[in-house]
């Protein structure tokens, strides 16, 4: 997080003083740091828990680390008595009943594609408390440093929400717009929620295992009903059309020779080895630009999602 976003996330903790805070998506663990060290700063260690979550056991940078493992030495400091538990190698359906309810502050900074942290924010919903703070981080990395363009699924939750939003202009950059939001869970989020599931229409960067499927759509149910359920299921299944539409049957068509359209009067083998070349060289080029950052001692450069990029 830059100076910007960090004090915007302490500005925030220390307007809102909260008891319970969840952060999905910890990294290497600078921001789980920034936030410890923030109640810390408050004298809140007493009165205020801490979760963080992440998918990965490992720090997805280097497997030699753990995630997380930069808030170490400030919670084995002398004198350090936070109530802080990270939760790792489980996504957040898998823990959310052992984190509990009244949760009053959330952050979200995990994939950033569609449809991360929009699950995520839908999974904690019914525990978070009226009035509680999501703070979500990268609302406009898709325009940032090496443009991630399809990294907007923070921003699109954060403009389907019904909420009190807060918006503010960081100076300190060239492009001016925030990439930090946040907003405040208010009376009418819960009646306007469905907006929030509909909004997972955008098309889908990633497939969804069908076991990660099952395990939210289980706990959609439990907490918002079979109505929401059916939805989350034809969503799902939408998205799974549309990949195989636009991936797998164009790869696989490829070796039988049959065009995509037969009213259009396309080489679709010629096309479809351009596809699996362009593919390939920047595949290949996203990996010698890693191996180059990682090389050369830049490995915290490389963008979160950046092998991601693979996909297009
Ligand atoms: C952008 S990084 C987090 C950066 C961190 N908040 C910071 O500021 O240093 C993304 C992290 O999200 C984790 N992640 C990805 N998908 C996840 C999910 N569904 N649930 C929990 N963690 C996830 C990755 O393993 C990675 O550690």
């Amino acid at each position: 997080m830059s100076v910007f976003d960090s004090a915007f996330l302490c500005g925030l903790i220390k307007e809102k003083r909260p008891h319970k805070i969840v952060e999905v998506g910890i990294s290497a663990g600078a921001t789980t740091a920034i936030i410890l060290k923030c109640i810390q700063l408050l004298a809140l260690e007493d009165e205020c828990e801490v979760f963080s979550v992440d998918i990965s056991k490992p720090y997805y940078k280097n497997n030699g680390k753990r995630s997380g493992y930069l808030a170490d030495e400030l919670l084995n400091e002398e004198g350090g008595h936070f109530k802080h538990t990270f939760l790792l190698g489980k996504r957040l359906p898998e823990v959310i009943d052992r984190i509990g309810s009244d949760v009053d502050f959330v952050i979200l900074d995990t994939v950033h594609t569609m449809p991360g942290e929009i699950l995520d924010f839908l999974t904690i919903f019914p525990y978070l408390k009226l009035g509680a703070t999501v703070v979500l981080h990268d609302i406009a990395l898709n325009h940032y440093n090496q443009p991630t363009l399809y990294a907007y699924c923070n921003q699109v939750l954060l403009r389907s929400v019904v909420a009190d939003k807060y918006f503010m202009y960081d100076e300190s950059t060239s492009l001016k717009y925030p990439n930090i939001g946040a907003f405040d869970i208010n009376e009418n989020t819960a009646q306007s929620i469905s907006d929030v599931f509909h909004s997972m229409t955008i098309n889908w960067a990633h497939r969804l295992d069908p076991k990660d499927f099952k395990l939210y759509c289980k706990h959609f149910e439990r907490h918002y009903g079979k109505d929401t359920a059916t939805l989350f299921t034809t969503i799902y299944q939408m998205q799974d059309h549309t990949y195989q539409m636009i991936f797998e049957s164009v790869l696989e068509k490829s070796s039988t020779h049959k065009p995509l359209n037969p009213v259009t009067n396309v080489d679709t083998t010629t096309d479809i080895e351009q596809l699996r070349q362009q593919l390939k060289t920047k595949g290949e080029e996203i990996k010698f630009i890693c191996a180059k950052l990682i090389k050369g001692g830049a490995e915290e450069a490389i963008p979160d999602d950046f092998l991601d990029q693979l996909l297009y």
